[in-house]
């Protein structure tokens, strides 16, 4: 649900023979569907030009794909500002879906932010469902209950596979949240094959030993059911 293996497009995958390679370690992971959703950056690009860029880099690597590959999808991880309420935000929505990825900036949340993000939701809330990416990782910048102030509205969770076996108050807030059935979705959120590779195969283990094989089995169900265009949340 959420991972940068298009080439040569933002932070992840410079170029096609990675993106091939972390194909293979997501195919060896299990992984038989994935969303790829490169940055989006309202203050670096406009929303068409972002798309034409994500064709191309999806057409160069669709020439290069072997048949035994994992299905793409097309999506973005969408960073919030306050002016992308003003643009069409269905194209920038996972492929076939009127699901959003979006992503917080890594900075305290304030009152004032909190209160631009919440209208900016409501605004788009009956064209668009979101999905917070990584909601965990912003603890290491805001406090917890600035992020509850985010997520305490009609909106969905994904978090990360590589962060599961944090401790103190990311470990803690992931348990929390799957016990209160707030998280919906797991990505890999991969950049490379090295500091960041696909790591599902590594995550469902974890998962399935400290939680139980019922919550990644929930994770990947809500997954495949917004692709087949079903609803969840
Ligand atoms: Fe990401």
């Amino acid at each position: 649900m959420h991972c940068h293996i298009l080439p040569g497009i933002d932070d992840g995958s410079p170029d096609t023979p990675t993106s091939l390679e972390m194909l293979k370690m997501q195919a060896e992971s299990g992984v038989g569907e994935i969303v790829c959703t490169p940055h989006f950056y309202l203050s670096e690009q406009s929303p068409e030009e972002f798309l034409e860029k994500r064709q191309e880099a999806f057409e160069k690597l669709k020439e290069a794909i072997g048949e035994n590959s994992p299905k793409l999808y097309m999506g973005a991880e969408v960073l919030y500002t306050p002016s992308l309420g003003e643009h069409d935000l269905s194209r920038l929505c996972i492929e076939g879906t009127r699901y959003l990825l979006i992503e917080l900036p890594y900075t305290r949340l304030t009152g004032d932010f909190i209160r631009g993000f919440n209208s900016f939701a409501n605004d788009i809330s009956r064209e668009i469902k979101l999905i917070l990416a990584h909601a965990e990782r912003y603890l290491s910048f805001t406090d917890e209950q600035s992020l509850y102030e985010i997520m305490d509205r009609d909106m969905l969770i994904q978090l990360n596979c590589g962060s599961f076996r944090s401790f103190s108050k990311t470990g803690r807030f992931i348990k929390e949240i799957i016990k209160n059935k707030r998280a919906h979705f797991l990505g890999t959120d991969c950049h490379n094959i090295t500091g960041r590779p696909p790591n599902m195969a590594a995550a469902r283990k974890y998962i399935e030993k400290k939680f139980s094989p019922e919550v990644f089995g929930y994770f990947m169900r809500n997954a495949g059911k917004i692709l087949k265009g079903k609803e969840i949340g």
